[in-house]
């Protein structure tokens, strides 16, 4: 039974109820996040306050809770649940309103979620555990706000249907430039002649925490990051290509489109990516 926290209380999930006037339920309105946590150590918690609190404030929400609240919750969360690997998702929407009416109500009350879901144990770079991605391509159709973790994902929702209608397991997306943005839940990273790129954060781009902590991992190991727009035939000619998220941390594409990357197998760049992520995840 997983146990979850519904605005002040401990309850067994599948008695969490909210009103279905909750503006998360008819609008999508609320901020979300997802902090692994691993042997009860929580994984970036720092890098995801802070981005929670840069969504809260790009929707003009008060944050309900301090960061030092927050950890206490999640710890009591992840104790209270089985397992060595969870994902903790939390989210905060705008809450119910006896009216519904685009405008923000002048009298609402958050209402504040939390539950967690296991994780597979984190990759140390091995090849053979890793797990490895096929992705499809597709421009991208969402919203010009993708930088805030908005519970509104229907955007990204279609567009991973997208790519599993087409057999992929995920889908890397372009701009009407063609160049990458990013995957339906992933960031995404190419390696090219010893050159690992990702594109530069804007508002095409959620700031991932994974995309983050790999780019000031690498750096502190002198290796060369660079952040700048990548074209599509980059990325279809890239020797790797990875996709960054909390709950992957790094994972190697091998198709694209039904064609290989390289030979089709985790690259050599890849495995001492995730090894030093998993060296540092705690730290960085
Ligand atoms: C659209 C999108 N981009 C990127 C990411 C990766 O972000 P993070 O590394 O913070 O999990 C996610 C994660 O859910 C996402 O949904």
């Amino acid at each position: 039974m997983t146990i979850a926290y519904l605005n002040g209380k401990f309850v067994p999930l599948e008695d969490a109820r909210i009103s279905p006037m909750d503006r998360g339920f008819l609008f999508g309105d609320g901020i979300y996040e997802v902090i692994p946590c691993y042997e009860g150590q929580l994984v970036g918690f720092q890098r995801h306050m802070q981005r929670f609190d840069q969504g809260l404030a790009a929707i003009h929400l008060e944050n309900p809770m301090s960061d030092v609240e927050w950890q206490s919750l999640f710890h009591e969360l992840t104790s209270q649940n089985q397992g060595e690997y969870q994902g903790v998702y939390l989210q905060v929407t705008r809450g119910a309103s006896a009216v519904r009416n685009h405008r923000f109500p002048a009298d609402c009350q958050p209402t504040v979620f939390a539950y967690t879901f296991n994780v597979n144990a984190p990759c140390n770079g091995d090849p053979a555990t890793a797990t490895c991605y096929r992705v499809a391509t597709a421009q991208d159709r969402r919203w010009k706000r993708c930088d805030i973790k908005s519970v509104a994902l229907l955007g990204n929702v279609l567009h991973m249907m997208e790519g599993v209608d087409a057999g992929a397991d995920e889908i890397i997306l372009f701009n009407e430039q063609e160049e990458l943005t990013e995957a339906a839940a992933c960031n995404v990273f190419i390696v090219q002649d010893e050159s690992v790129i990702t594109p530069p954060l804007d508002v095409e781009k959620l700031p991932g925490v994974t995309r983050n902590m790999l780019i000031d991992i690498l750096r502190g190991q002198d290796w060369r990051v660079e952040e700048r727009a990548i074209s599509r035939r980059e990325v279809t000619n890239a020797d790797e290509v990875w996709l960054t998220s909390s709950t992957k941390e790094i994972a190697p594409v091998i198709d694209i489109d039904g064609q290989s990357v390289t030979d089709g197998k985790p690259g050599p760049v890849w495995a001492e990516a995730q090894s030093l992520f998993a060296r540092h995840r705690f730290s960085a």
